[in-house]
């Protein structure tokens, strides 16, 4: 006992016992007084904050990017000038999935990076695809609502899932990524990371370039077999979260290459497929990749909910020289976020030290609120303008403060973004089966649609789904139906459940 300090209350009071609340004698009625007691328990009452939304389920690590190339060129962000150094962050996520679920369910995998850089934090909120299920915020609640579970039963439900996907014909490039290797990775630090969206970068000279980030992994991109990803499921439901803390404890610190493809401000227009519509990827033919530099993880948090839990990434935290685009997606996720973060943490959730700037300083005029904490000096003024020059705060800087910008034309309206020479909804999710994925892959990409229909019940839904797979790839669906007609009749199958 000597040697270990006294429990207190939470104002630093010395507590006479951590095992017995005060009664009035041994077996008598329990004190409201006491006030360690009510406070333990009300604390414990409180412990839980809201899980996220989509990506509950996650964990995370902190380390340093290096800038090894020199992109001066499309960019004046301090943070990717040669030789610059930043301290970062990487949590990694499932999508659909509550805390406690499995790691190894099939899903795409959040990759949420920050950058503490010298001028402010700058967030690439990503996944291990570089395509997303859709194109137009509107249809982002029901999509995770069709992810998650049923209303009445509190099941998830694949003819849901499905039912979505088949009515949502843009899904199919997604689709097709998760339903291959990508859908199970071998570990969190076996996968790329990707921006998915277009960004804007701006250089000293103020030109504007479009750009698609590329985090690849060191370890290579691997993935795990479906019946592994069973068994795990079952066995160690932490099992990425586990890898990487113990990869990390051991000394093993995974590393990603940062690439960025760039394009010409001016080819936005004229590019064959919309560079603004998420579910689409950008030719590395037309755009190949070019290096930035290496980040690496090497710490692990020190305490998960303080640093994990509560860290409140946002694709509209973005620094002089990086910006967002048109991308309607995009447009609304820098909204989506901080929303989300003031409900589920608190409204001053970035002066928690892992979401406050650790490269810069936080000077404005903002102040108070639930958990207030950072204050100004006494001579700081709470308004500008104000009269009282340097001492009573900043002033904003048009020049420092570049921000992403571009055209725009038109009234407001209601309508799908336009169409470019190749665009539809099919194709790259078509060359993605016939000229990316090899042919383990593809057999195993069948195998996983064989299973993913056997799990359908509604007999519209199985319909469309073989319709869906027959209009992205006529071989894969062949392949499907040859599958699923095993034991009947190859030339008069009927789908008996229909
Ligand atoms: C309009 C579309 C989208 C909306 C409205 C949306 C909304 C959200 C919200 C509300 C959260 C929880 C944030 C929090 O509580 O901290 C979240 C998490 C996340 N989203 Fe999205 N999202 C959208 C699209 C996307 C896309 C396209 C990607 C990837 C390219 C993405 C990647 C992520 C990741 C990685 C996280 C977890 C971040 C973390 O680790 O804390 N989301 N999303």
């Amino acid at each position: 006992m000597a040697d270990k300090p006294a429990t207190t209350t939470q104002t630093g009071t010395p507590v006479a016992s951590d095992a017995h609340s005060l009664t009035a004698g041994a077996d008598g009625i329990t004190a409201l007084h006491d006030r360690y007691l009510v406070e333990k328990l009300a604390s414990f009452n409180r412990e839980r904050v809201p899980e996220r939304n989509p990506h509950a389920k996650g964990g995370g690590a902190f380390g340093e990017f290096v800038v090894t190339e020199d992109v001066s060129a499309y960019t004046r962000a301090a943070v990717f000038q040669p030789g610059a150094r930043s301290e970062t962050l990487l949590r990694f996520s499932s999508v659909a999935g509550e805390q406690g679920s499995p790691d190894t369910w099939r899903d795409v995998r959040g990759f949420a990076l920050r950058f503490y850089t010298t001028e402010g934090n700058l967030d690439i909120v990503g996944n291990n695809t570089p395509t997303f299920f859709l194109r137009d915020a509107m249809k982002f609640p029901d999509f995770i609502h069709s992810q998650k579970r049923l209303g009445a039963s509190g099941l998830r439900d694949a003819d849901m899932q499905w039912d979505f996907w088949t009515l949502s014909p843009e899904t199919a490039h997604q689709v097709t990524y998760v339903m291959g290797d990508r859908g199970l990775p071998r570990s969190w630090r076996h996968m790329n990371g990707y921006g998915s969206h277009t960004y804007q970068w701006i250089n000293a000279e103020g030109s504007r370039f479009w750009v698609q980030y590329h985090f690849l992994s060191r370890q290579g991109v691997e993935s795990m077999s479906a019946t592994d990803a069973e068994l795990l499921a079952g066995s160690d439901a932490d099992h990425y979260r586990r890898d990487l803390y113990e990869a990390i404890e051991r000394g093993e610190h995974p590393s990603w290459d940062v690439y960025v493809q760039v394009m010409p401000y001016a080819e936005a227009k004229e590019y064959r497929f919309n560079p603004f519509d998420l579910t689409k990827t950008w030719s590395k033919k037309d755009y190949p990749r070019i290096k930035v530099g290496t980040f690496t993880l090497n710490r692990n948090p020190q305490n998960f909910f303080a640093e994990i839990e509560q860290a409140a990434f946002s694709p509209g935290n973005q620094v002089p020289g990086t910006g967002i685009s048109p991308d309607k997606m995009l447009m609304a996720r820098v909204f989506s976020y901080a929303d989300a973060q003031r409900y589920r943490i608190g409204a001053n959730y970035n002066q928690l030290p892992v979401n406050e700037p650790h490269a810069a300083e936080v000077r404005n005029y903002m102040h108070e609120g639930q958990m207030q904490y950072r204050f100004h000096g006494a001579e700081h003024r709470v308004y500008t303008p104000n009269s009282f020059g340097a001492a009573g705060g900043p002033e904003a800087d048009p020049l420092a403060g570049v921000e992403a910008s571009w055209e725009s034309d038109g009234e407001l309206v209601r309508a799908a973004a336009t169409l470019h020479s190749e665009d539809d909804d099919f194709g790259q999710a078509g060359t993605l089966i016939r000229e990316v994925f090899d042919d383990d892959q593809r057999a195993r990409f069948v195998d996983t649609l064989v299973g993913q229909y056997q799990g359908l019940t509604i007999p519209v839904i199985k319909e469309r789904f073989l319709q869906y797979w027959t209009n992205i790839d006529q071989a894969t669906a062949d392949a499907i139906r040859a599958q699923i007609a095993v034991g009947a009749p190859q030339d008069d199958f009927v789908d008996t459940d229909a």
